[in-house]
C-alpha cells in the first residue's frame, strides 16, 4: 500500500505565526520512518511553497490574507487528486486548518459521498458572514460544505465538496453563535467532549463507523491538534481546555484504522513555536502510526 505525504506550510488562515513550520516539525518527528516501518511504501513529496507577501495585510478586511490562502488550496487540491489518481492514500501535513479546503477540493473528486471526520475543539463552520475573527481556519468546514466566500467555495472548480449528511464532528467544545445554527439547521452530527465523557470514545468511534458504512464511499480524516487536551497537544494556536486524552485518540486511530473505511487524512495546526520540544509533533506522528495500524500485540 502506498502513502504519499505532502506539506503545505501554511500559516495564514489564523493569525498566529508559526504553524507553517508544521511540516518541517512533523517530520522531525519521523514520520516517514514510522509508517515505513509499518511496511507501507511511503513517498515524501515535500512541501508544496506558496509566496507570502512581506508585509501582511492586517487591514479591516472580511477574511484575512485571502488570495494566499486561496493560491495554497488550489495548489493542494491539484495534488491531493494527482495523490488519489495514482492509488496512494493522501497524508497531508498542516500548516492551519484553511488547508482543509485544498484537501477536500481534490480529495472529493474521487467519491460520489466521501464523508469527513472533523477531529477538532472547533467546528470550523464559519461563514464570511459569521466569522467572529476573519480567520479562515474557521471556515474550512463551511466552506467545504458550500458556503461562504465565492472564491474559496469554488476551488478546483466544483461546489459543494461534502454533503452535511456525510460529517461527523467529534471532540467539539467551543462553536461559536453561527456555528451552531448551522450545526442545527444542517443537522450536522457532532459529538462533543460531553458525548465522549458521558459515552466514552469506543462508542463514539463505533456511531461514527456504522454512521457512514451505509452511505459513503470514501472518508477522509482531519485532525486538529487542538482536538487533543492542551496537556498532550500545547503547541496549538486556539487550545482549548478540556479536550480529548493522549489514550482516547490513540483508541480513536486504532479503531479507525481496524475499520479500513478511512481515504485520505491530514494533520492540522501544529505550532512548533508555542510547543514544548516538539511533543505536539510527537503526538501528532504517534496518532499516524495509530492510523496506520500500529499496535503493540
Ligand atoms: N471559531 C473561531 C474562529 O472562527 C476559532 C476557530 C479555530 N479553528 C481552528 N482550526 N483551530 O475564528
Ligand atoms: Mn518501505
Ligand atoms: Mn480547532
Ligand atoms: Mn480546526
Amino acid at each position: 500500500e502506498k502513502i504519499t505525504i505532502i506539506g503545505l506550510p501554511m500559516d495564514l488562515g489564523q493569525n498566529r505565526r508559526g504553524v507553517d513550520m508544521g511540516p518541517s516539525a512533523i517530520r522531525y518527528a519521523e514520520v516517514v520512518e514510522r509508517l515505513d516501518s509499518l511496511g507501507f511504501d511511503v513517498e515524501d513529496s515535500g512541501d508544496i511553497m506558496i509566496g507570502r507577501p512581506a508585509q501582511l495585510d492586517t487591514s479591516e478586511t472580511k477574511l484575512n490574507n485571502l488570495k494566499e490562502v486561496t493560491i495554497g488550496s488550489r495548489l493542494l487540491a491539484e495534488k491531493v487528486d494527482a495523490i488519489l489518481g495514482k492509488n496512494s492514500f493522501p497524508l497531508v501535513l498542516g500548516g492551519d486548518h484553511s488547508i482543509a479546503i485544498g484537501t477536500l477540493a481534490g480529495a472529493s473528486k474521487h467519491y460520489e459521498n466521501l464523508g469527513v471526520i472533523w477531529f477538532d475543539a472547533h467546528g470550523d463552520l464559519n461563514t464570511d458572514e459569521t466569522t467572529p475573527s476573519g480567520n479562515i481556519h474557521g471556515m474550512s468546514l463551511a466552506v467545504s460544505l458550500g458556503l461562504g466566500n465565492d472564491e474559496l467555495v469554488n476551488i478546483h472548480g466544483y461546489s459543494p465538496k461534502i454533503k452535511p449528511e456525510n460529517v461527523v464532528i467529534i471532540g467539539a467544545r467551543s462553536l461559536d453563535e453561527g456555528e451552531r445554527k448551522l450545526i442545527t439547521a444542517k443537522e450536522i452530527k457532532v459529538f462533543s467532549m460531553h458525548e465522549i465523557d458521558r459515552r466514552g470514545m469506543a462508542a463514539v468511534i463505533e456511531e461514527t463507523i456504522a454512521f457512514f458504512n451505509e452511505k459513503t464511499d470514501g472518508v477522509h480524516l482531519s485532525v486538529d491538534m487542538d482536538a487533543l487536551d492542551p496537556i498532550d497537544a500545547p503547541g496549538v494556536g486556539t487550545p482549548v481546555l478540556g479536550g480529548i486524552t493522549y489514550r482516547e485518540s490513540h483508541l480513536a486511530m486504532e479503531m479507525l484504522s481496524e475499520s479500513g473505511i478511512v481515504t485520505s487524512a491530514e494533520f492540522v495546526e501544529v505550532n512548533p513555536i508555542l510547543d514544548d520540544k516538539n511533543k505536539t509533533a510527537t503526538v501528532a506522528v504517534a496518532l499516524m502510526g495509530s492510523l496506520f495500524g500500529e499496535k503493540l500485540v
